[in-house]
């Protein structure tokens, strides 16, 4: 029978070996960076209720509408979808185990989101965020201090050219004006409208302005502004956010047209955007989002947040010709011959006693073959045990990254040896 090829499902990647480490230095980089700013880690499942992300994101959305894994349990009619954003399940998790009942909370976490988007450069089925949730929070200075945070990390990623966009939505009663007033502006040109936006005309009227569709583009530029229906009180939150940044020198610009593709965002929101991309330029975003834990029923509490896109990251860091970071090893142990393989085994334990990195020759050879794997490999230097050595309890050291002869080293000076040679 002929067996049909099996292969990854379309838009979601296997990450190999080579580029895995560089992941490895990311999540290595994020983790200190977050934790330097006194973010704690946190883990959800990667499946939750459908209804948590009809809820939190809205019903009539990109994401809810045409992007979502769904499914139904079949074992107990369940009805389940894989996380295409973590702040849902985030704050689901922090109601559920009550973690914001006397402090405010600082929570980031990362891993496999899923949305079933048409897949190109930087746009996946699944792909990678690092999402960070401030929750209880309700002054600027919380926004300020994750924008603040996104341009550090930048500086430590040696990420180049991003620039910040910045906007506020205000809050529900402008939003409502604002949004009584777009349905009365589009509905002047109704006719002029793709069938999306007509759809949404009336449900949703504000991810009408975030089209892409050129043919209405001028429609938009012309509809009635948020801004100019804000309160006082989100003004007043809008121009404190805007002066810690001056003060930090971060430069921004306001863009009156991000409005973001989920519905729980309130107030302030911001993307980090490249040109260097193509069309899928966005690497990070967020902002406040104050209803959200009441609407998934907890007691109102404010709330700020972002995600970073892993791939999109990457991609820009590996655009600036930064190389994998090779994965290092610093000792290969080569053997041959029954007494030599015992001894290679101990040796090799012995020196993971010491924090080395050892990689132990499996799968037999001879001593000229092994050789040339431990060339190729990254280790700094050879063990080499014969049954001879093996008999005199000695190891013959070979470095291999430089010009140096070989020596006869005793089993008991073996690791101060090799780390004389690792310096
Ligand atoms: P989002 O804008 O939907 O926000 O996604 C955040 C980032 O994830 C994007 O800026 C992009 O870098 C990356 N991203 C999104 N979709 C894809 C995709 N299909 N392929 C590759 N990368 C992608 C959120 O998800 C919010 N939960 C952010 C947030 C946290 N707001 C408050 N807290």
């Amino acid at each position: 029978m002929n067996n049909p090829k099996l292969q990854a499902v379309r838009g979601m990647n296997d990450i190999l070996p080579d580029e895995a480490q560089l992941w490895l230095w990311f999540e290595d980089t994020v983790r200190n960076w977050l934790e330097g700013y006194g973010y704690r880690n946190i883990r959800m499942p990667l499946v939750e209720p459908t209804a948590l992300f009809k809820r939190a994101i809205g019903e009539v959305t990109d994401i809810v509408e045409k992007e979502m894994y769904s499914f139904t349990d079949e074992l107990n009619g369940d009805e389940l979808t894989l996380r295409p954003e973590g702040t849902a399940s985030c704050v689901r998790a922090v109601l559920q185990h009550n973690l914001l009942y006397n402090a405010p909370q600082r929570l980031y976490y990362s891993g496999p989101m899923f949305r079933h988007e048409r897949p190109q450069k930087g746009r996946y089925r699944q792909f990678h965020q690092v999402g960070v949730e401030a929750l209880g929070f309700a002054g600027p200075d919380i926004d300020a201090e994750q924008i603040v945070m996104c341009a550090r990390l930048w500086k430590e990623l040696g990420i180049r050219d991003v620039t910040l966009q910045i906007n506020t939505l205000g809050d529900a009663s402008s939003r409502h004006r604002h949004r009584e007033k777009l349905i009365a502006y589009f509905e002047r040109y109704a006719d002029q409208l793709d069938a999306d936006a007509q759809r949404r005309l009336h449900s949703n009227p504000l991810r009408i302005l975030d089209s892409k569709n050129p043919a209405m583009q001028d429609i938009i530029a012309g509809a009635p502004r948020l801004m100019d229906e804000l309160d006082a009180e989100a003004v007043e939150h809008f121009d404190a956010v805007q002066a810690i940044l001056k003060s930090r020198g971060i430069p921004f610009e306001i863009n009156p047209r991000l409005v973001r593709g989920l519905d729980y965002y309130n107030r302030t929101v911001f993307e980090w955007v490249t040109t260097r991309l193509g069309a899928q330029g966005t690497i990070c975003a967020g902002g406040r989002y104050d209803g959200l834990i009441e609407q998934i029923g907890g007691k109102p509490q404010p709330a700020c947040g972002f995600a970073m896109g892993v791939e999109r990251l990457l991609a820009l860091i590996q655009e600036d010709g930064m190389q994998n970071p090779p994965a290092g090893l610093d000792v290969y142990v080569v053997h041959q011959g029954e007494q030599a393989r015992d001894m290679a085994w101990r040796v090799a334990e012995l020196l993971r006693d010491d924090g080395l990195r050892v990689l132990l020759h499996c799968g037999g050879g001879g001593f000229k073959s092994q050789m040339k794997k431990a060339d190729g490999s990254t280790a700094v230097c050879a063990a080499i045990i014969g049954d001879d050595e093996a008999a005199a309890n000695v190891v013959m050291l070979k470095p291999l990254r430089v010009q140096a002869e070989q020596q006869r080293v005793d089993l008991a000076d073996i690791r101060q040896k090799i780390r004389e040679l690792i310096k």
